[in-house]
C-alpha cells in the first residue's frame, strides 16, 4: 500500500516536509486522465488535489484504501463530499487560507476593468499613446454588490470601503446581526435592490445545484448599464451565453472572470470583446497564499495518517473505515 496521491501540481514545503514522512507519489497531470486514476487510486491512503480533479462517487468508490482527501483550496465542487462520507473517508480543506488573494485579485480586477488598465497596457505596448481612449471611471462614490457575503466577500467589502465605495450585499445564509456583516460596512439588501442599484457586481457564492447558471439573463437585465461585473468564484455559477449577449449587446459595461464554466475554456467570443477581462483562475495563486494552502492541506493530511485530528476538514475527524 502506498501513502499519498497528488494528482495535480501542488507544491512548497508544506510538500517537501510531507514527502519527508510519507510515501508521496507526485502526478501533477493525472488529473487529466480518470481512467488511469481510477486503475492506481486503490493503492493509496490519501489523495491530494486541487480543483481539476473529479473525484466523483466512482473514483471513491475505487478507492478501497482510502483515508482522506486532501482540497488543496476552498471550493469542494470537485469533491462528493457526501459519497466521501458515506465511505468514511475525510475530506480535509483550506477555508480560509487564500481568502485574503482572492480578495485582492477581485480588487485587481475592478480598477482593471474601470481604468482599462490591461486593455491601455496592449495599446501603449503597441506603440500608441492613447490617453482619451482609455478615459475610465472613479471607484470612489460608486455602489460595490457583492453577491456572497462569506470570507471572500467580507473581504472584499473592506478594503472596497477604503476605497470610498458603498457596499450593498446579498447573502441568504448571512444574519443582518453579524457582527463581522457590521464590521465589514456592507448592508445587506434583497437580491433585485443589489442587482438594479450596483455599479460593480462581485461574485462570490461556492457552486451548488442552487448556484448554478443563478447569474443568467434575467438577472443582467436588471443590472444598470453602466455595470462592470466581476466573478472570482466558480464559472459555473454565470451563464456565459446570457453574459456574452449582454456584453455583446452593451447592455452591461464590461465583466472581468477569474473562473469560467469550462476550465481550461474552449476560445470562444468572449475573449474576443474589448470590455473583457479574463485571468486563468489565479485568485487562489499568490505566494503568500499558496504556502499557507500548501502547509495546511499538507499538515492536515500528515495528521490523519498518523491517526491525529486535522484542523479543517468538512465532514469528520477521523476517518470512519470498516
Ligand atoms: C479555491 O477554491 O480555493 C480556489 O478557487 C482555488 C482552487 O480552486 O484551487
Amino acid at each position: 500500500m502506498r501513502d499519498v496521491l497528488v494528482t495535480e501540481n501542488i507544491a512548497g514545503d508544506g510538500m517537501d516536509a510531507l514527502k519527508k514522512r510519507f510515501d508521496v507519489a507526485l502526478e501533477p497531470q493525472l488529473w487529466k486522465d480518470q481512467e488511469a486514476l481510477l486503475r492506481v487510486i486503490g493503492a493509496f491512503r490519501a489523495i491530494v488535489v486541487r480543483n481539476q480533479t473529479k473525484v466523483d462517487r466512482e473514483l471513491i468508490m475505487a478507492a478501497k484504501n482510502l483515508l482522506v482527501i486532501g482540497r488543496a483550496g476552498v471550493g469542494l465542487d470537485n469533491v462528493d463530499v457526501a459519497a466521501a462520507s458515506e465511505r468514511g473517508v475525510v475530506v480535509a480543506f483550506t477555508p480560509e487560507q487564500n481568502a485574503i488573494s482572492v480578495a485582492e485579485l477581485t480588487l485587481g480586477l475592478m480598477l482593471s476593468l474601470a481604468r482599462h488598465i490591461p486593455m491601455a497596457d496592449v495599446s501603449t505596448k503597441a506603440g500608441k499613446w492613447e490617453r482619451q481612449v482609455f478615459t475610465g471611471t472613479e471607484l470612489f462614490g460608486k455602489t460595490l454588490g457583492l453577491i456572497g457575503l462569506g470570507r471572500i466577500g467580507l473581504l472584499v467589502a473592506t478594503r472596497a470601503r477604503a476605497f470610498g465605495m458603498k457596499v450593498i450585499a446579498h447573502d441568504a445564509y448571512v444574519s443582518p446581526d453579524s457582527v463581522a456583516v457590521a464590521d465589514s460596512g456592507a448592508t445587506l439588501v434583497s437580491m433585485d435592490e443589489l442587482l438594479s442599484q450596483a455599479d460593480v457586481i462581485s461574485v462570490h457564492v461556492p457552486k451548488t445545484p442552487l448556484t448554478q447558471g443563478f447569474i443568467d439573463a434575467g438577472k443582467l437585465a436588471v443590472m444598470k448599464r453602466n455595470v462592470l461585473f466581476i466573478n472570482t468564484s466558480r464559472g459555473e455559477v454565470v451563464n456565459e451565453s446570457a453574459l456574452l449577449a449582454a456584453l455583446k449587446e452593451k447592455r452591461i459595461a464590461g465583466a472581468a472572470l477569474d473562473v469560467r464554466a469550462q476550465e481550461p475554456p474552449s476560445s470562444g467570443e468572449l475573449e474576443a470583446l474589448a470590455n473583457v477581462i479574463l485571468v486563468p483562475h489565479i485568485g487562489a495563486f499568490t505566494m503568500e497564499g499558496q504556502k499557507r494552502v500548501v502547509t495546511s492541506i499538507c499538515g492536515d493530511v500528515a495528521a490523519v495518517l498518523r491517526g491525529e485530528e486535522p484542523k479543517h476538514f468538512v465532514n469528520f475527524a477521523r476517518p470512519r473505515r470498516a
